[in-house]
């Protein structure tokens, strides 16, 4: 089973999405165990202080080191584990990377925060800094629920047949076709007669020609 760890100073932020749909389920099938630590159970002074000014001035604050080494220290043991950040300077978050991290038995993502985190826990602790994207959000808690959600989803025996892998977005470096269900006719807005022909094959070519276009007009870089 595939264990994540979470590290952040925001613990209440992440009940909502896995306690919810396929990741809840997920968990309850055994298929991931995801825990959740609270940074500040690791602070060592009387205030739980967890971020302090920057070095060299400047504005924000930036999150002290002893209580990420310490817990990432106290959550690893002894185990082999795969240590992510998000953080906006990050690589950029990919399918590739979930495909990959979903093979892995234990990960441990610690949440940036702030200005950012102080860069002796990336030399030492941090495997890959990961950013989902160019632009800047409150913190790494969104962040670190969107690489839960995209890796827990290709854990094998997470989602059934009906919610199946092959034909979806960046699987086959291409984006998904234009999917319909009824009515056949909604407000004067048909279905593509193909689709309602029972002619398989020829609707799977119409498939393929759709993702082509809507690939080369969306997407050209997936090309
Ligand atoms: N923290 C703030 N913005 C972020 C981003 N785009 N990706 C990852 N972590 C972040």
């Amino acid at each position: 089973m595939l264990t994540i760890d979470i590290l952040t100073i925001f613990p209440g932020m992440f009940s909502p999405i896995l306690n919810a749909s396929i990741l809840k389920r997920a968990q309850d099938n055994k298929k991931v165990c995801i825990r959740i630590h609270d940074l500040r159970d690791y602070t060592l002074d009387k205030h739980r202080k967890v971020d302090d000014r920057p070095f060299g001035g400047g504005p924000g604050m930036v999150l002290m080191p002893e209580p990420i080494f310490k817990a990432v220290k106290k959550i690893k043991g002894r185990r082999k584990v795969r240590v992510l950040m998000t953080c906006p300077g990050g690589i950029t978050f990919h399918q590739r990377m979930a495909k990959r991290w979903a093979q892995e038995k234990n990960i441990l993502i610690i949440c940036g925060h702030y200005e950012g985190v102080d860069e002796r826990v990336r030399q030492k602790l941090v495997d890959t800094s990961v950013s989902i994207g160019d632009y800047v959000l409150t913190g790494g808690e969104l962040p670190a629920m969107i690489l839960v959600d995209a890796i827990v989803r290709l854990v094998p025996g997470v989602l059934g047949k009906e919610e199946s892998l092959y034909d979806e977005s960046f699987e086959q470096g291409r984006l998904e076709y234009p999917h319909y269900t009824r009515p056949a006719d909604f407000q004067g807005l048909k279905v593509p007669r193909i689709l309602l022909s029972g002619h398989h094959r020829q609707i799977q070519q119409w498939r393929a020609r759709q993702a082509e276009t809507r690939t080369r007009r969306q997407r050209p870089d997936l090309l």
